[in-house]
């Protein structure tokens, strides 16, 4: 099951996972992602596209191997125009998925960001780093929303015993839109 798998990366990945045998659910509500990114893959009868918004309740009949959760609008652009949703789906969506991955037995990965940095007084990050977060400036909806996603996943995965992973996509570059 992949969350955002309509989106620039989920699609992506959507199409590698049928590729390698996968059967796969995508689950979108096409927030900033487009319905054409998965068309072709929607021929695939091992393709199953759900419009949902994953910041509310989901339940699904069936085993699932792997919950990956990538929704969540990912650019400057898209977190101005939906700043509650992006927190939102960062917070309470991450929460409903890691209790369906952890109701079916699955593995979760979650997509976060060199975002949880923030503005970092470090440079190259390591892991080791806990970076240089504004929680109130406009970018804190994202931020914030990822911080707290990552703290989800930990803290599934120490209580629970969930098998969770957690890869930061990196933006070596932090783009100069026009928030400042
Ligand atoms: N693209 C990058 O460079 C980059 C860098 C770092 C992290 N990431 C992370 O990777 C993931 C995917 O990024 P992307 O660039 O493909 O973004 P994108 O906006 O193209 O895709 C995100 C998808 O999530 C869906 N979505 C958003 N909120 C949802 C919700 N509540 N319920 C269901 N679906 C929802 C959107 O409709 C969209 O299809 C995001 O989690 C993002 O934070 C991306």
């Amino acid at each position: 099951m992949v969350t955002g798998g309509a989106g620039f990366l989920g699609s992506h990945l959507c199409e590698r996972l049928l590729e390698d045998g996968w059967q796969v659910t995508c689950v979108d509500n096409l927030v900033t992602g487009v319905p054409t990114n998965v068309a072709d893959l929607r021929q695939d009868d091992r393709f199953r596209f759900l419009q949902h918004n994953v910041s509310e309740h989901l339940e699904l009949v069936g085993a699932i191997d792997a919950v990956v959760h990538f929704a969540s609008p990912a650019s400057p652009v898209d977190h101005e125009r939906h700043p509650i949703h992006t927190l939102k789906v960062g917070t309470l969506g991450t929460h409903n998925m890691l209790g369906l991955a952890r109701a079916k037995g699955a593995v979760f990965l979650l997509a976060s960001t060199s975002e949880v940095y923030g503005d970092p007084l470090v440079h190259p990050q390591s892991e080791t780093y806990w970076g240089n977060v504004n929680p109130t400036g406009p970018r804190g909806v994202y931020d914030e929303a990822k911080r707290a996603a990552e703290a989800f996943t930990m803290a599934y995965h120490r209580a629970h015993g969930l098998k969770t992973r957690i890869a930061r996509i990196f933006n070596y570059v932090r783009p100069a839109y026009a928030f400042e």
